[in-house]
């Protein structure tokens, strides 16, 4: 069996990245290393928590001891790495901790995978998982391509295009094989209810304000969280060595007009007054530097690599809101900090 690490698979992208390796590669052995922060919950995996081809490590990326020992042990042949910070308004508030884990975390595992793999490369890769938020932001025209220059504007984007460089200086200058993604917004199950979709589905349910920032004119470019996952499969079978694909979902929505979408859906399940949840819609303060539009153009992933998104953007987020309303116990869970209580008494002694 072939070890494969996947880092951050206990949060929103990883787990379902963890769930369709784990199902569609029983020859592969699966660890999933986890620090299990606020974002990380192992609920995300009970449908596959028992299968002979799936671990789960809990270890912190940043303590690079404990991963060098990690890697010893398992010698895996493949990384797919998406442990990071991921939320903006989080990195505004405390950059420091988005430094960390997205720029020293990298580090260390790109360091770990040097030293077991010691320029054996043949069959081994490094798959780093990263964001359109690199290319900085766009006005009304154009889309991001491989090729657009670097211009990350918050403390997240900025830590993210720190490690997209580092991954291509390890290819460069030793030769690590790595490749590179950068995805667009996603949306569907599992996602915590800090960013804009579960977040205003978790306040509908609660008849709560829905913080829509600015005017709700910044635009986003959304997916279905499993398009991307199997794009990030595709990718690490088929990818090309030291290449960098665009993943995106055609499909531009301004915020306002997402969260009126939203209620409209979320009205019908809930059997509520047509109108009724957009009354809940309240302009606040802008995010500090909000990127205006981001917009991703995926044509070589197509062309070279065959992907299309398959879920229609109408019936996934249907799906998505479906997931969130008949999962309330998670939403409860997570937003109530339970499961993070647990898992403090479950791991304080390992
Ligand atoms: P998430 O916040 O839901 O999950 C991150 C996971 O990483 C959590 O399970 C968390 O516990 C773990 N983690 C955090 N710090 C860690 C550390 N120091 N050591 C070990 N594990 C740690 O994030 P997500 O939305 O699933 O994003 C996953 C990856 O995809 C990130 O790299 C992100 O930049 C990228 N990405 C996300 C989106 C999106 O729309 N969410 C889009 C494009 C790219
Ligand atoms: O583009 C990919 C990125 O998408 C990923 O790299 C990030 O990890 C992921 O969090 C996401 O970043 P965004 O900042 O775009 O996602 P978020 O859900 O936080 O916000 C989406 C848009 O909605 C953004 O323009 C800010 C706005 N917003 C967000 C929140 C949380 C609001 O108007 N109100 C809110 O309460």
């Amino acid at each position: 069996m072939k070890n494969i690490l996947i880092t951050g698979g206990a949060g929103f992208i990883g787990s379902h990245v963890v769930r369709l390796f784990v199902n569609k590669y029983p020859h592969y052995k699966i660890i999933n290393l986890d620090k299990l922060t606020y974002a990380g919950n192992l609920a995300n995996l009970k449908d596959i928590e028992n299968k002979p081809n799936y671990e789960f490590v809990k270890a912190d990326i940043v303590d690079e001891d404990t991963l060098m020992a990690i890697f010893d042990a398992y010698r895996f042949e493949g990384v797919i790495h998406l442990a990071a910070e991921s939320h903006v308004d989080r990195s505004i508030s405390n950059p420091k901790e988005f430094i960390m884990t997205n720029i020293v975390g990298t580090v260390n595992l790109l360091n770990a995978a040097r030293s077991i793999w010691k320029e054996n490369y043949s069959g081994k890769r490094f798959y780093h998982i990263s964001t359109d938020e690199v290319y900085g932001s766009l006005g009304d025209e154009g889309k991001f391509l491989e090729t657009t220059p670097y211009d990350p504007r918050s403390p997240y984007s900025a830590s993210k295009a720190s490690s997209d460089h580092l991954v291509r200086a390890y290819n460069h200058t030793f030769g690590l094989p790595v490749v590179i993604s950068n995805c667009s917004n996603n949306y569907g199950p599992f996602q915590f209810p800090e960013k804009l979709v579960p977040l205003c589905i978790n306040n509908i349910r609660h008849n709560r304000t829905l913080p829509v920032y600015g005017e709700g004119s910044n635009i986003r470019d959304w997916l279905y969280v499993e398009d991307h996952a199997k794009a990030i499969d595709l990718i690490f079978h088929s990818g090309g060595d030291g290449e960098t694909y665009n993943i995106g979902g055609n499909n531009e929505w301004t915020n306002l007009n997402l969260v009126r979408k939203l209620c409209e859906i979320m009205d019908r399940k809930l059997g509520r007054e047509a109108g009724s949840s957009e009354k809940l819609i309240t302009f606040v303060k802008d995010r500090a530097g909000h990127d205006f539009r981001y917009a991703i153009d995926s044509t070589k992933l197509q062309n070279e690599l065959g992907w299309r998104p398959e879920a229609k953007f109408d019936e996934g987020f249907e799906k998505t809101i479906e997931w969130y309303l008949s999962n309330q116990t998670w939403l409860d869970d997570v937003t109530s900090g339970n499961y993070t209580r647990y898992y403090d008494g479950m791991y304080k002694n390992r």
